[in-house]
C-alpha cells in the first residue's frame, strides 16, 4: 500500500464526515492528518454551501489549520456542549469502536472535547481497524513533568512498559498542556476497561489514550470505498 493511497482513504472518510455537518452546529475538531482532511473539507462547505458552524479545536495545531480554512472558532466559555465531534484515531476496535488516541500528542484536549460531545464520529483508514486494542500501537499516557520517573514506575507495575516520548530534537515531547507523554506498550489488550480503570488511578497521570464508549460511529476509508460502522451494544 502506497502512503498516498492511505491518504486517499483518510481523505474519503473525512469528506464523508464533513457531509454530515449541519447548519448551526458546534463542531469538535480533532487532531492529526485525517482530522486535517476533515477541516479542509469543512472549509470548502463553508465557502461553497454557505454552511455556518463554529468549532472547538483539540490542539494548537488544529486551531491553526481551522484558521487557515476560515472556520470560526469558539470555546467552552460560550458553549457547554458540542453537537458533533469528528476526530481520527490510532486504533479502532471493530464492534465496540473503542479507540486508542494520542499518537499526535493531543489526547487530553481530545478527550475533554469528546466527553462534552452529544455525538462523536471517528474517521480513519482501514489499516487502523483492529480486533483488539493495543495490537498495533502503544497506549499514550499524558503525565505531569514533576516526578515523571515515579509515575513511569507505576505504569511499569501495571504492565505498561512505558517509554518517555521524545520530540524530533530528542528532548522530551511537551504537550499543549505542558505535560510529557509516556507511551505504554501493553500489547493486545483483553480487557480495555480494566486497563483504563488502572490508568485512571495512577497519580501523576493526567489522562490516557484509551477512549472507551465515546465514538458511536466510525467512518472508514479503504480499498472498497467508505464504510460506516455503528457501535455494537456492549
Ligand atoms: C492525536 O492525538 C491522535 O489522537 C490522532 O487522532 C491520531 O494520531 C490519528 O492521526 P492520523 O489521522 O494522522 O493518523
Amino acid at each position: 500500500m502506497e502512503p498516498s493511497e492511505q491518504n486517499q482513504w483518510k481523505k474519503a472518510a473525512a469528506e464523508a464526515a464533513a457531509n454530515l455537518v449541519e447548519d448551526g452546529m458546534v463542531i469538535g475538531l480533532g487532531t492529526g492528518s485525517t482530522a486535517a482532511f476533515f477541516i479542509a473539507a469543512l472549509g470548502h462547505r463553508l465557502a461553497e454551501d454557505g454552511l455556518r458552524i463554529t468549532g472547538i479545536p483539540t490542539s494548537e495545531q488544529t486551531a491553526a489549520l481551522a484558521h487557515n480554512s476560515r472556520l470560526p472558532l469558539t470555546t467552552f466559555a460560550e458553549h457547554a456542549q458540542i453537537d458533533l465531534t469528528v476526530d481520527g484515531a490510532d486504533e479502532v476496535e471493530f464492534g465496540t469502536l473503542s479507540l486508542i488516541k494520542g499518537h499526535g500528542g493531543a489526547l487530553l484536549r481530545e478527550k475533554i472535547v469528546a466527553a462534552a460531545s452529544k455525538r462523536m464520529i471517528v474517521i480513519a483508514d482501514e489499516t487502523k481497524v483492529v480486533s483488539k486494542l493495543g495490537s498495533l500501537v502503544s497506549v499514550p499516557v499524558e503525565v505531569v513533568r514533576f516526578g515523571w520517573q515515579a509515575t513511569g514506575r507505576r505504569l511499569t507495575e501495571i504492565g505498561g512498559n512505558p517509554s518517555l516520548r521524545l520530540g524530533p530534537d530528542r528532548k522530551p515531547y511537551v504537550t499543549d498542556g505542558g505535560n510529557y507523554i509516556m507511551d505504554c506498550a501493553f500489547g493486545p489488550i483483553g480487557n480495555p476497561k480494566d486497563v483504563a480503570h488502572r490508568l485512571d488511578h495512577i497519580v501523576g497521570a493526567v489522562e490516557h489514550g484509551l477512549f472507551l464508549g465515546y465514538a458511536a460511529e466510525a467512518i472508514v476509508g479503504g480499498r472498497d470505498g467508505v464504510r460506516t460502522f455503528r457501535r455494537e451494544p456492549a
